[in-house]
């Protein structure tokens, strides 16, 4: 895993997406969170050096799940772009 990871909620469209998008252009390791997992691996072939956790935030279990992510890359987090929600 690279120096600087980010986890992107709610990453699967809009402002999450696109926030996607510009911290990978930064050099950002992505860690991309929503429920839509085609989106999310279609983002993360797009973007390179990006993992997903396909999940339901409002689950109890959701943190965890990201959590194990992040533990199987074996790094932590520096970023949280914590987005995900009903968009306007
Ligand atoms: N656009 C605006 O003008 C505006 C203005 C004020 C605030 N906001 C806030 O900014 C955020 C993004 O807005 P947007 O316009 O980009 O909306 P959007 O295109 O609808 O994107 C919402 C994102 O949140 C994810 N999401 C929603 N519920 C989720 C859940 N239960 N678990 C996991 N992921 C979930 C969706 O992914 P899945 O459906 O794949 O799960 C999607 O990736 C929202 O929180 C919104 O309230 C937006």
């Amino acid at each position: 895993m690279s120096e600087r990871t980010a986890v992107v909620t709610g990453a699967s469209s809009g402002i999450g997406q696109a926030a996607a998008r510009l911290l990978a252009r930064d050099g950002w390791r992505l860690v991309l969170v929503a429920r839509r997992e085609e989106r999310l691996r279609e983002l993360a072939e797009e973007l390179g050096d990006a993992a997903w956790v396909a999940v339901d935030l409002t689950d109890p279990g959701a943190p965890a799940r990201v959590r194990a992510k992040l533990e199987e890359l074996g790094g932590g987090v520096q970023l949280l772009v914590n987005n995900a929600g009903c968009g306007g």
